[in-house]
Order: structure tokens, then sequence, then C-alpha cells
């Protein structure tokens, strides 16, 4: 079986690294590895493809940056440009950026099956560019791999057969898994003198956030009080570090003094600080679900998520944008909130495995 399995931003690498690895290893599957190029930087891909032991893409399109509409469409085209000639049996894309939706697009018009891995997450949030992204890839998806139980129902609130849904489990946790005794050799605390569960790390990029004056000097209000309790690790992504330019936030950024600023870090060191917090903030989708399963607290700073068994379960509050909640949420956490939380079903290392199973079967 012929498949073409799709990666563009950040987020996708962890997920495809488990799928492509074990069908390079199948005489089932016959993977060719396609990177859109909608994350281009050094430290925002291709350290990702090192540390994961992923190989080169297979095909590389380049598209980088641009608005929606510029980079939905450069995808588009040159995916459909490569399918026809290539006639592959299935494509596989995950998650929900903006190289998701174009490259699932581009198959389903040419006639070849689609499968959507991590289907089904609802924030029921339309002013979210991913939001539009989920909705979208699987009403055009054969495949819809499903990460957690809300995914299953909101499938079928949408009127997708049961046929259609596989309750697999989680791939970023299977690559988490699979790298976690790895990162912890990589001695990244000292590298930031910093101390086991005496820290927090942080992350912001959404453009809700980021890209507010109002919203980021709330945050700051928040940040204010946790980073004078203990410091603060935040590896910046390139579009945060251009708005706080833009935002002429710079300096009040800099006058945290116990906030560390650091460029985006790799797979390794990342998982390494994240395994070591003590708190971690986020406006992140996936870093809800990898601090569920470290079991480490989680305040998350949107309104909404997607991903609602990380609170049901696991550890992640939704806190927003609200200094007096966040830092109420951050109180919490202190007090051993998250105590008793617990780990998803099929969070276990295997989803891909189940992943590459289904297909066997079905074809
Ligand atoms: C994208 C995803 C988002 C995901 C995030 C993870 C969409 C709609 N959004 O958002 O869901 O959580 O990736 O990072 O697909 N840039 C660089 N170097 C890069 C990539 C981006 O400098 O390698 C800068 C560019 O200025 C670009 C901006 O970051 O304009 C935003 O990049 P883009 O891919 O459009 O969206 P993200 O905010 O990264």
């Amino acid at each position: 079986m012929k498949v073409v399995n799709v990666v563009g931003a950040r987020p996708n690498f962890m997920k495809i690294a488990p799928i492509h690895r074990r069908m390079q290893k199948s005489l089932f599957f016959d993977p060719i590895l396609l990177h859109t190029g909608q994350h281009y930087d050094e430290k925002m891909s291709k350290t990702f493809f090192v540390e994961l032991r992923m190989p080169e893409p297979d095909v590389y399109l380049g598209v980088g940056s641009g608005t929606h509409a510029e980079q939905t469409a450069a995808v588009l085209v040159k995916v459909e440009q490569f399918l026809s000639a290539e006639k592959p049996d299935l494509l596989i894309v995950v998650g929900d950026v903006n190289s998701t939706l174009a490259a699932s697009l581009a198959a389903v018009k040419l006639r070849i099956p689609v499968a959507h891995v991590e289907a089904g997450l609802r924030s029921y949030d339309r002013r979210m560019p991913e939001e539009i992204n989920r909705v979208l890839t699987d009403s055009i998806s054969n495949y819809l791999f499903v990460t957690e139980q809300s995914g299953i129902d909101n499938l079928k609130k949408e009127g997708v057969t049961d046929n259609k849904i596989f309750f697999v489990g989680n791939c970023m946790i299977d690559s988490l898994i699979e790298h976690l005794q790895q990162a912890a050799t990589t001695n990244t605390l000292h590298d930031y003198s910093l101390e086991p569960f005496h820290y927090a790390l942080m992350t912001l990029h959404r453009p809700s956030n980021v890209d507010s004056r109002d919203t980021m000097e709330k945050i700051f209000v928040a940040l204010e009080e946790i980073q004078s309790d203990m410091p603060i690790v935040f590896p910046i992504h390139p579009r945060t570090r251009k708005m706080l330019d833009v935002l002429g936030l710079d300096e009040k950024m800099k006058k945290m003094s116990n906030i560390r600023l650091t460029e985006p870090l790799g797979y390794l060191s990342f998982l390494d600080l994240m395994r070591q917090a003590k708190l971690i903030v986020t406006d992140s989708g996936g870093i809800q679900e990898e601090t569920t399963f470290l079991k480490i607290p989680c305040l998350t700073l949107r309104e909404n998520t997607e991903r609602p068994v990380t609170i049901e379960l696991g550890t992640n509050q939704l806190v927003g944008m609200e200094p007096q909640n966040i830092v109420a949420g951050y109180k919490r956490a202190m007090n051993g909130s998250t105590k008793n939380s617990r780990i998803p079903p099929l969070w276990d290392g295997l989803a891909s495995q189940r992943i590459l199973d289904t297909l066997e079967q079905l074809n």
C-alpha cells in the first residue's frame, strides 16, 4: 500500500514519526514522507527530524509563510501536482494546521482516500483557524483516527457513521514514551541553572493571545506573580517574538527578571524540561496532552479546549486570560489539585500500531 505521510508544522512531526517508522519496517506499507514546508526554520523543523530519527522528507514543497489563503492555496496546488504524478493508495494527515486541511483537500478531489489522525477534536470556537481545519478535514476523510472519547462523540453528532471512526489512542504520546529516557540524558536543566520541580515552563503562540496587546498585558500581570515564586523558562515561538517587538512589549518582558527567554527548543530538551517542571503555562493544544501523560500541572491560557479529557482525567486547568483566574489556577495547582489525575485510555505508546493494523485489515 503506497501511503503519503504529510507533515507541515512543528506539532505534526511527533505525530507522524511513529507511524512513518512502523510503516518503514512493515512489508505491507510503502510510505512516502512529504513535508509541505509550512514551518521551515532549523529550530521549528529540521531539529525535530533529527531528534525523532525521521528520515529526510522524500518530498519538500517549501511553501513557507503567508496569509491563511496563501499558505493553504500553495499547499493545495503543490500537493495536487505531486499526488497526480505519484498516485498513492492513501494520504495520511495529522492534527489541525493549514497543511492538514490543504493536503487532504487535494487528495480527496483526486479520489485518493484520506486518513485523519487526531480526528473529532472540537473547541466549538470557529474563530480559531485550527477549528475550521479540523471540521473540514474530518468531513472529507475516509478514516477518522481518534485520541479520546470526545472525538467519537463529536463525530457522531456530526452524522459520521461508526464504520469510519477508529478509537486508537494518541500518536503524540507514542513519541513521548519512546523518547522519555533519551530526553533524560540531555541535562537541559543544567543549561538553564534549574532545580527539578522548582521552575515553570511556558509556551505562548496562539494569535488570539500574542497578537493582542490587551491580552498580553493581562497575561503579564499573572506572570509577575508566578515569576516572583519561581523561574519561568519561556522558549519563544517566532510569531510571539515578532509580536512582542511590534507591540512594544519587549522591555516589559525583560523587566521580569525571573523569566528566562530562549529560542524554540528541540523535542528532547523540551521534553526534559516538561517532565521536571513544577508547572506548565501554555496556550498549545498538544502540551495539554503531554502534561496530562506526565502528570505535571498545566494552566491553559485559553477560553476553551478541544481536548476535554485533559481536564476531566488529566492535570489541565482551563484558566482563560484574566490575571485573577490565572493566579487562582496557579494556587490550586500548587496546592496539589492534580494529584489524582489519570492517564486517558489508550495513551499507551501503541496508537500508531493500531493505525497500521486498522489500515492493513481494511485494505
Ligand atoms: C501553526 C499552526 C498552529 C500550531 C503552530 C505550532 C495553522 C493555522 N497554525 O501556527 O495550529 O499550533 O503552527 O507552532 O496552521 N515562522 C517562522 N519560522 C517558521 C515558521 C513560522 O519564522 O519556521 C513565523 C512566520 O513569521 C509566520 C509565523 O511564524 O508568518 C506563523 O507561522 P504559521 O505557520 O503561519 O503559523 P503558526 O503560528 O506557527
